[in-house]
């Protein structure tokens, strides 16, 4: 029987961490939930929530870590926290502090004891996803974009740093190991968090209904035909559980998706119908609304990942330049007073959560979609280390919509 720490215990990831952990009370005997705000309630007597704020110093946190009574018996750490800061910069000190100073209150108070495995959640911009075009399919040994005169600074390869100079070999605690996992366009639900797609593009299709309107794809036509990887909560807490209990796995980083081929042309379709809606068969044959639409060119932003290794693999010159297209910004449609009376009345009708359209993520979800490259991320790694699981896309988003809906975010389609 183990005990757990899971950080983030609110989030899209961490949430269904503790859940994991919790549906198995004959293998986890304690799981600590750590948060801000402990907004969960997991209903499970394995589960206690505790205050946590990784803000703080590491003597103030180790402070709020005392409060834990088995705390010296905690064998795995769950570190699925993050705040997302104004720039790239931040993100990568600020995030970068906070497991620092995590680690360091572990060791103040004697936590790190009988601690055998750390894992990390990340993602894929581990692969510069964020700023452009990458190699397809991205490997876990692709070479890290860590020059700082050509590429932003990042606040995975930060955390990653940190952790490998605490725990796993040549490190300060060897007995300790370490796992990192690099998720992809996460479907999940975690309650008042809506950095989440599957919460905006449930509330544009819901939205559109409520106007009447066909479904149209509010991102780039490119990305609708190109290839993405997405990667369901609970699949994504079922690898940490297993990876954390296979000895293969220490001191490794692993991509993290669902396993299926997936691409918004079959996906779309299905949303339309989840929603009782169709797609607008002709979404492509005009510009979107000029008043809506937004383009941005992402290689004049930072050189594509893939000039890392253009050369090497044939590719010099011939990749084009990666860029964001929005048909439909959802940043502009969901502030529309048009949208915004949409929403009202139909939050009214269906006792919805009003404030739902002005806390979702927008900005998120218009980047998501207005890609015009793939995003292929193999696992084969994880394959050749023994995990099996595997689910497909369509049925974790459509999973996530009854969520949505039972939590009222989403009007009820049943
Ligand atoms: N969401 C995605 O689609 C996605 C995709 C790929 C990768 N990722 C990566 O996955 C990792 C986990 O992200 P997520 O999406 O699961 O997170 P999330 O849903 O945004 O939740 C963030 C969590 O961090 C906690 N937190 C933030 N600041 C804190 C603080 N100062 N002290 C204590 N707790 C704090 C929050 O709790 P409180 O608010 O209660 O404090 C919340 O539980 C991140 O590295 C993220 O970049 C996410």
């Amino acid at each position: 029987m183990s005990s757990a720490i899971v950080l983030g215990a609110t989030g899209i990831t961490g949430r269904e961490m503790v859940k994991e952990l919790a549906a198995h009370p004959s293998q986890w005997k304690t799981i600590h939930a750590l948060s801000r705000s402990k907004k969960e309630d997991f209903g499970s007597p394995s589960v206690q929530q505790h205050h946590i704020d990784l803000l703080n110093s590491a003597q103030d946190m180790a402070k709020d870590l005392s409060s834990i009574p088995d705390l010296k018996a905690v064998e795995h750490v769950f570190f699925c926290a993050w705040l997302q800061m104004p720039t790239e910069k931040e993100n990568a000190d600020v995030n970068g502090a906070m497991l620092q100073n995590f680690l360091d209150a572990l060791e103040i108070t004697g936590a790190t004891s009988k601690l055998k495995r750390i894992v990390l959640v990340t993602g894929c911009k581990q692969y510069g996803v964020h700023l452009g075009q990458a190699k397809n399919p991205m490997l876990e040994s692709d070479p890290w974009l860590r020059d700082e005169s050509r590429w932003p600074p990042n606040f995975y390869y930060r955390q990653q740093d940190i952790l490998t100079a605490f725990c796993g070999e040549g490190s300060k605690h060897p007995e300790i190991s370490w796992t990192v996992t690099y998720p992809n366009d996460v479907i999940g639900y975690a309650a008042g968090n809506f950095m989440n797609l599957s919460t905006d593009v449930g509330i544009y299709a819901a939205v559109n209904k409520e106007l009447g309107r066909d479904l149209e794809f509010p991102g780039s036509e490119i990305f609708y035909t190109k290839f993405d990887s997405f990667t369901s909560s609970k699949l994504h807490a079922q690898f940490c559980v297993w990876a954390v209990q296979e000895p293969k796995t220490a001191n490794q980083a692993y991509n993290v998706s669902n396993g299926d081929v997936q691409s918004w042309q079959d996906l779309w379709p299905r949303v339309a119908k989840h929603f009782g809606m169709k797609v607008k068969a002709d979404q492509f044959a005009s510009p979107g609304p000029k008043d809506l639409a937004n383009l941005v060119q992402l290689t004049e932003k930072a050189p594509q990942p893939i000039t890392m290794i253009a050369k090497e693999i044939g590719l010099e010159g011939a990749v084009p330049p990666s860029e964001l297209k929005q048909r439909i910004s959802l940043v502009k449609w969901s502030k529309t007073e048009e949208v915004k009376q949409a929403w009202n009345r139909l939050a009214e009708r269906e006792g919805l959560q009003k404030d739902s359209l002005e806390k979702a993520t927008w900005a998120f979800t218009d980047f998501i979609l207005g890609r015009n490259y793939d995003v292929v991320i193999s696992m084969s790694k994880a394959r050749e280390a023994g995990w099996t699981g595997y689910i497909d896309t369509w049925k974790s988003l459509s999973d996530t919509f009854g969520e949505l809906e039972a939590a009222a975010i989403l009007p009820k389609t049943h």
